[in-house]
């Protein structure tokens, strides 16, 4: 026990050393790691916890990721675009919720018409966004795959300054058996460090819990996270959806990948302490509490979904998604006071930047309102 706190505590681990982290299983570990967690946690990005409203644009795509439910060759499914009208909307619930910032997400598409959509709607959220207490509006992150480095800076100019693409896994080789050959590992790399250089805040993340990968692949994510110097990240485990390729390929228990899932978002914040970590909706599809308890293991930010409800069932990148209750008033309230029962403090009206990119780039944020 004494000397897995004195790991913890150590900088520059091993890949080793992380597995050995990754995989601890005693109660008295499991406690030590979160603990330790948490302690970073509080000391670097502080006890604030930020909210992005999730808005699910389209479940188009013209992928075709053998793991995921809105893949291109997934004939069982409703697809749908949002209008303009459907996403203002959206954005003005975000607005009155009080968050600071909204995630704009959906399948991958290139051609002229998305891309010009997507710039119309920034615009637009921008415009109707500014408030005395947001002066600079709603802070925009995109989540659309992959995009040319000119339509990147255009989303950029346009007013969005953050961006998530996951790299899924850091391993080539399980990168290769997960997508269709078209998809190379070399080109998300290279977009994502595009996004960097363009200015974007950068996000990545991985699944947990993939067929064929191990502990070590998940070592080596982390180290791939610092390495790419890379300001926020999402993860969740890897749920099997039906309707996909991998349909019959699952090999982890729910609470084997439960525990594995809160692993790495605390081995994460050890290793980068300063990035903002996601408590994503996946972790709650394993356990009514995980966005909860993900936040008790060093994550800092949660993103509600606001798709419109007649939409968002058909955003199916998995099986059994959850929502946070935001239509029930009573369970928000008790999501909030639970967040603070662990000594956090939910935070409005503030963008909530990640440190680790205003550390990089020399950038301000905007002020904390909490409740
Ligand atoms: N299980 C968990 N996460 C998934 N995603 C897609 N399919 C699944 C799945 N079956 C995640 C991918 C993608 C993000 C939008 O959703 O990581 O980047």
């Amino acid at each position: 026990m004494d000397n897995f706190i004195s790991l913890l505590e150590q900088e520059n681990l091993s890949i080793n050393q992380i597995v050995r982290i990754l995989s601890c299983s005693t109660d008295e570990d499991i406690e030590a790691l979160r603990f330790q967690a948490e302690k970073v946690t509080f000391k670097t990005v502080s006890p604030a916890v930020y909210f992005r409203g999730l808005i699910e644009l389209s479940n188009i795509c013209s992928l075709d990721c053998y793991y995921c439910g809105i893949r291109r060759s997934n004939r069982n499914i409703r697809r749908y675009t949002l209008s303009r009208d459907e996403v203002l909307q959206a954005a003005m619930e975000c607005i009155e919720m009080g968050y600071g910032s909204i995630v704009l997400q959906s399948g991958e598409r290139t051609d002229d018409a998305f891309v010009d959509y997507i710039v119309d709607l920034i615009c637009a959220i921008k415009t109707l966004s500014r408030s005395e207490r947001l002066p600079e509006g709603l802070a925009i992150t995109l989540s659309i795959g992959e995009q040319s480095e000119k339509d990147l800076k255009r989303f950029f100019k346009a007013g969005a300054h953050r961006y998530l693409l996951r790299i899924e896994t850091s391993d080539p080789d399980l990168f290769a058996r997960i997508h269709p050959v078209d998809q190379s590992f070399e080109k998300r790399l290279s977009c994502l460090r595009s996004l960097r250089e363009i200015g974007f805040m950068v996000g990545t993340g991985v699944m947990i819990g993939l067929p064929g990968q191990t502990l070590e692949m998940l070592a080596r994510d982390i180290l791939f996270f610092r390495d790419e110097k890379v300001d926020m990240i999402g993860m969740g485990p890897y749920i099997v959806q039906p309707d996909t390729p991998l349909a019959n390929t699952h090999v982890f228990t729910k609470e084997y990948l439960f525990r594995l899932s809160l692993n790495m978002i605390a081995v994460t914040r050890l290793i980068c302490p300063a990035v903002n970590i996601a408590s994503t909706t996946a972790l709650e599809t394993l356990h009514p509490e995980g966005r909860l308890m993900g936040i008790a293991h060093g994550a800092n930010v949660v993103m509600p979904c606001h798709t419109p409800l007649s939409k968002s069932c058909d955003y199916n990148l998995y099986k059994g998604k959850s929502r946070l209750n935001r239509d029930n008033g009573d369970s928000w309230k008790k999501f909030l006071g639970s967040v603070k029962s662990l000594g956090r403090i939910p935070s409005f009206h503030a963008w909530g930047d990640s440190l680790h990119f205003m550390k990089r780039a020399g950038k301000r944020t905007c002020p904390v309102h909490s409740e």
